[in-house]
């Protein structure tokens, strides 16, 4: 069974992208998968600076990140669009997690040759489609195989029933084929 980590890239109290991804990990376990949903408010980090690192070492919560990365066979991340790029949450976030600990660990060990799929919402019409460019590349330099399906879910204010599951006429058959692609992809893959 595809073990598969859910997270999105803002840590705000009524996130859109919040909503998606714990909507994305509840239809994955629908669709057979073995899926958790982390909040990253819950892992706190300061910037990423080299010097804090060397002074410092890699805090406890990049620590219970990375092995949590590490558990699973692949994510999920559903992005928002800050001036059409990803939050500096989400970047500072997946930059701790490549930091090798201990030093003589290979690159980028919980990301390598792992699966994911990406999706992003925001209020706008167009659902913060530029993010996905950005964020596809950045994890394909990581080692990242990034599933082709993606979604932007525009108005995503109004996008989710009051029970959290996304509306039907908001690319629900969309979302559903990129979480069943990245379920498909994972279980071959990690077979
Ligand atoms: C600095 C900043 C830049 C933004 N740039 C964009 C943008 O380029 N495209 C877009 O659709 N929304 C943009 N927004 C609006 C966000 O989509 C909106 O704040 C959204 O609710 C953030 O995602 P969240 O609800 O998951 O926190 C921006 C918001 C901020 C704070």
């Amino acid at each position: 069974m595809a073990k598969l980590l859910f997270l999105a890239g803002s840590a705000r109290k009524e996130s859109c992208n919040k909503k998606l991804a714990k909507f994305g990990s509840v239809l994955a376990n629908e669709l057979g998968a073995d899926a958790t949903f982390i909040d990253l408010k819950d892992y706190p980090l300061p910037i990423f600076c080299e010097d804090f690192e060397a002074e410092n070492g890699m805090p406890e919560n990049a620590q219970k990140l990375k092995q949590l990365f590490n558990d699973h066979d692949g994510f999920f991340i559903a992005s928002p669009e800050y001036n059409s790029a990803y939050s500096p949450l989400l970047k500072n976030t997946l930059d701790w997690i490549t930091r090798p600990s201990p030093e003589a660990e290979p690159k980028w060990v919980p990301f390598k040759g792992k699966i994911a799929a990406i999706a992003g919402t925001s209020p706008g019409a167009l659902g913060g489609m530029r993010v996905l460019v950005p964020l596809r590349m950045y994890l394909g330099n990581l080692g990242v195989h990034v599933v082709p399906t993606q979604a932007a879910i525009g108005h995503g204010f109004q996008a989710f029933d009051e029970t959290g599951r996304l509306k039907e006429d908001n690319q629900l058959p969309l979302f559903t084929s990129v979480i069943q692609e990245l379920i498909t992809v994972t279980t071959k893959l990690s077979a």
